[in-house]
């Protein structure tokens, strides 16, 4: 039993067709899996997060009681993309688990809004949010390394507090934006396979071959989606990250989870008594005193 299913093409050919669809259940099994795993790991082996020097309460107090996070557009677009997301999912999937109905249309559209949507976010982040506060940095990596010695139970110094995303949040947009684009790319090509209001229909656009592999790739990210939106909605709903889905609909959280899990001098917020230009002057003050 392959991970991919094969045709013989008019001309005699061998041609991949698409994904078998058993893949399907794998991946929610992955992603069911690794839900059970990491609840067992917090009740029975997790450790109590222990992070490396204090606020001073002179700052803290300056703190706003509510630290500003996502702006409105990238809130929307948060959940333009969700609902796009979602659609896809379910139009693609259902039809293939034995709920039949007439999925193209509907997935074509989503597809459409999904791509926009990221065109849209790509765009914000590079020109309005800070484009590396989502990459992986040195501290990270650092960080990291330290967490894993102190979890096996050698001496090291414990891990900094976070910037405004702690590595694991980095590492899943990482996944999402391989797996996302992967969708996304091959998706727009296979527009031209459906009936869409944007161009004629024009099934020749690529030999049997590469129309096959694509409808692969465009399948193994499909499924690579169930999982990771699986593990995704888990998070956002697991009572000790509520701070920060909230902040994904109201836009802010509160000063309490900032000052207990972020590093002022890594994601610098505005306080009462200072300027944006005087932030990082403050900051290094603080740092030295
Ligand atoms: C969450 C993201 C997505 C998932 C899970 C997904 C999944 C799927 C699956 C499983 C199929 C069936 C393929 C087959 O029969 O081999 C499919 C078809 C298709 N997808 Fe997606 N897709 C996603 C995103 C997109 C995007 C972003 C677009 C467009 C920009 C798109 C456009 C299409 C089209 C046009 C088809 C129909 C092709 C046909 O019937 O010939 N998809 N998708």
């Amino acid at each position: 039993m392959g991970i991919i299913e094969w045709a013989i093409s008019p001309w005699g050919q061998t041609v991949p067709i698409h994904i078998a669809w058993f893949l399907i259940w794998v991946a929610a099994i992955a992603g069911l899996s690794f839900l059970i795993v990491h609840v067992i790991y917090l009740r029975y082996f997790a450790k109590t997060k222990e992070f490396a020097g204090n606020t001073s309460p002179e700052f803290a107090a300056r703190v706003p009681e509510q630290v500003p996070r996502h702006s409105l557009a990238a809130r929307l677009f948060h959940w333009i993309m969700a609902a796009a997301m979602l659609t896809l999912l379910f139009t693609a999937f259902l039809p293939k688990i034995g709920f039949e109905f007439d999925w193209v249309t509907y997935h074509w559209i989503a597809g459409t809004v999904l791509t926009a949507s990221i065109i849209f976010h790509i765009i914000h982040a590079s020109f309005w949010l800070d484009f590396w506060s989502i990459w992986p940095d040195k501290v990270d990596l650092q960080d990291a390394g330290r967490r894993t010695l102190r979890f096996i139970g050698r001496r090291a110094a414990p891990p900094r507090k976070f910037a405004k995303y702690p590595l694991d949040n980095k590492l899943y947009h990482l996944a999402i934006v391989a797996t996302g684009l992967s969708a996304i790319l091959t998706g727009v090509f296979m527009l031209s396979r459906v009936r869409t209001i944007f161009l004629p229909r024009n099934p020749y656009l690529f030999s049997d071959m590469t129309w096959g592999l694509m409808y692969v790739l465009h399948g193994l990210a499909g499924v690579g989606l169930i999982t990771l939106v699986m593990i995704h909605v888990y998070f956002a709903i697991r009572p000790e990250k509520l701070d920060i889905t909230k902040s994904m609909i109201f836009g802010s959280m509160s000063r309490d989870f900032y000052l207990k899990e972020h590093d002022p001098e890594r994601w610098i917020v505005s306080t009462s008594s200072s300027s944006t230009a005087s932030k990082t002057a403050e900051v290094r003050q603080r740092k030295a005193g």
